[in-house]
């Protein structure tokens, strides 16, 4: 069922298990080729919403990935579809080497042995950091490890791929090489941040989630040139994009 959206919410309500309330009725939809940006204070709910994409967490309400509803019997297939790049790189490396992190992926989706070699090493590539594929990934740095964290996710080439933080704790030079990599990505991209200045270099839409709603949307810089707007959710804009608004 092909009709032109990425991703299809509708009335999404979450709550963990010990009844705290996260997410209060989401709706959304985000066209293919879209970059979204994701903002909003701590515990807003942004990570919850992500980890609502692929079904690690399932709420209640609808959500449609490219035209196929999210159920718990087709999760391989939407994880097939949707990445998510997690906010903490200890959640996803899980193996004794960086290869085995980010070869993992498409060896559960049946690649040959060719293939697989061919996208770990064009996924360490695209992060730079190809020769630390004998490393052990709890041995690397917290930014070594969210690199390698994209390139698990980058070696499935999903239709899309959803970033949390993938800025935080990553050097300047790191931090610009990430933004020209995720721009360079042909998928469909969400990126959740507190970094309004990447959001601003790379997303065509903003999203502001305040108390797990949805309290603002529009394109990119006409939600950061309202600074009432940006205020009331305490989403100040740093040096660097009040110079960029300018
Ligand atoms: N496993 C859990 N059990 C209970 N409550 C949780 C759990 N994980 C998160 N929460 C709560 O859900 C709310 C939303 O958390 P979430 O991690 O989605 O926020 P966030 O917007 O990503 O915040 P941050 O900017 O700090 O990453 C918070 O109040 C948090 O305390
Ligand atoms: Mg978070």
């Amino acid at each position: 069922m092909e009709n032109g959206k990425a991703i299809e919410i509708k009335e999404l309500c979450f709550q963990y298990p010990d009844g705290t309330d996260v997410l209060k009725g989401i709706n959304l939809s985000i066209h293919r080729g879209e970059s979204v940006g994701i903002i909003g204070p701590n515990g807003a709910g942004k990570s919850t919403l992500l980890l609502n994409l692929n079904g690690i967490l399932i709420g209640n309400g609808r959500v449609e990935i490219m035209g196929m509803e999210l159920n718990k019997r087709n999760l391989k297939r939407i994880r097939e579809k949707v990445g998510i790049v997690f906010q903490n790189p200890d959640d996803q490396l899980f193996c004794p080497t960086v290869w085995e992190d980010v070869a993992f992926g498409p060896q559960n989706m049946g690649f040959s042995e060719d293939d697989i070699n061919k996208r770990v090493r064009e996924a360490m590539e695209t992060v730079r950091l190809s020769g630390f594929e004998k490393r052990s990934p709890h041995h690397l740095s917290l930014g070594e490890k969210k690199r390698v964290s994209l390139a698990t996710v980058l070696s499935m080439t999903p239709d899309i791929i959803a970033f949390d933080e993938p800025s935080s704790n990553l050097d300047p030079n790191s931090q610009k090489q990430l933004i020209h990599t995720i721009k360079s990505l042909p998928s469909t991209k969400i990126i959740v941040t507190h970094d309004l200045y990447m959001a601003g270099d790379i997303c065509n839409r903003l999203i502001i989630l305040f108390n797990g709603e949805i309290v603002a949307e529009g394109e990119t810089w006409e939600i950061l040139k309202n600074q009432e707007l940006l205020n009331r959710y305490d989403l100040p804009l740093g040096d660097r994009c009040r110079v960029c608004i300018k």
